[in-house]
Order: C-alpha cells, then sequence, then structure tokens
C-alpha cells in the first residue's frame, strides 16, 4: 500500500507534464498547436519540415529565416498576417528554451554555406520536377 502511494506521487508529475504536451501531426511531425496548419501549408512545399523542426529560434530568429528563405530558398512574398502568424508559431513552439548560453545568431550574420544542404538539394529536386508552385497557397486551413 505504501509502496503503491510513493510510486503514484512519483508519477504523477511525469504524466501531468505528458499531457501539457502538444500533440505531434504523424505526417509532418510538426507540433499541433494553433496555426500549425498555416505553417504546414507554406513551409513543407519545397523541403522537409524537419529542416524548420530542428531550428530553434526566437522570434527575431525566425523573422530573419524568413527574409532569408525568400532571398534564397524562393519562399514568395507573404501577407503580413500570414507572415506574422507562421512566426509566432515557430517563436512559440520552436523557441529557443533554456539550453541556449546565448541567443542563436540570426541567419544573415552567418557566411554563406558553400556546401549543398539537404534542403536545397530537395527543393531543387523538387524545382526540376515542376513542384514548387510559383504563387503561395490559397489561404485557409
Ligand atoms: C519555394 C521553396 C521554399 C519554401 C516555400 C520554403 N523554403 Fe525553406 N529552404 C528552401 C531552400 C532552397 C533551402 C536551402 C537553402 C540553402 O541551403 O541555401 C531552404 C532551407 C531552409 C532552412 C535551413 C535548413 C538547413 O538545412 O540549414 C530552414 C530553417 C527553412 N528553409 C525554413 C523554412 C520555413 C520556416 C519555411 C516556411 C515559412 C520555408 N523554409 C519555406 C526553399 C523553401
Amino acid at each position: 500500500m505504501r509502496r503503491t502511494v510513493l510510486l503514484a506521487s512519483f508519477l504523477a508529475p511525469l504524466v501531468a507534464a505528458a499531457a501539457d504536451e502538444v500533440a505531434l501531426d504523424p505526417a509532418t511531425g510538426m507540433k499541433m498547436a494553433p496555426d500549425w496548419e498555416i505553417v504546414r501549408n507554406h513551409c513543407v512545399i519545397c523541403h522537409s519540415p524537419q529542416t524548420f523542426l530542428q531550428q530553434r529560434g526566437t522570434e527575431s530568429t525566425w523573422t530573419d529565416v524568413v527574409a532569408w528563405m525568400q532571398r534564397h530558398g524562393g519562399l514568395w512574398k507573404l501577407d503580413p498576417a500570414v507572415e506574422k502568424t507562421i512566426i509566432g508559431y515557430l517563436a512559440a513552439n520552436y523557441g529557443p528554451g533554456d539550453h541556449f548560453r546565448r541567443a542563436p545568431i540570426p541567419p544573415s550574420l552567418m557566411p554563406p554555406n558553400p556546401y549543398a544542404t539537404e534542403a536545397r538539394l530537395e527543393a531543387e529536386a523538387k524545382q526540376r520536377e515542376g513542384k514548387i508552385p510559383a504563387a503561395p497557397p490559397a489561404p485557409g486551413k
């Protein structure tokens, strides 16, 4: 009896923590937090979602990523409200957390990468196959 009570008091916080976690979309691995579909609709066309799910950043870092995407990745110009929603989702769900000793370096301050990244190869292959639309996806989920 005593053992059961002890075990229960150990497990309760773990169960509570698991319940707080946002469910993941089985197809993309994205956190299904509010507005996740808008981000999916814009950000998985050219490359795998892992490209950005493994990144962490503040709102300012994600703003920079989107601008860099537009300059170097061929991302279309976004409607300001859509852009704000996308950046808000990314910063809220893929923020830096507590495990950074300093803020991540904004992509615009990084030197150009001379190597082909997986994201670039994937996007270029899709481009050749004509799978990348010239315009943003239609609004809505
Ligand atoms: C029109 C195509 C296109 C769209 C749409 C697009 N990207 Fe990209 N993305 C690219 C390309 C091309 C690269 C590779 C750039 C390079 O390495 O030079 C890339 C790379 C990235 C990287 C860096 C990955 C790495 O391996 O370093 C991140 C992060 C990223 N994209 C995030 C996003 C986000 C967030 C969105 C949605 C707002 C998005 N992308 C939409 C084309 C796109």
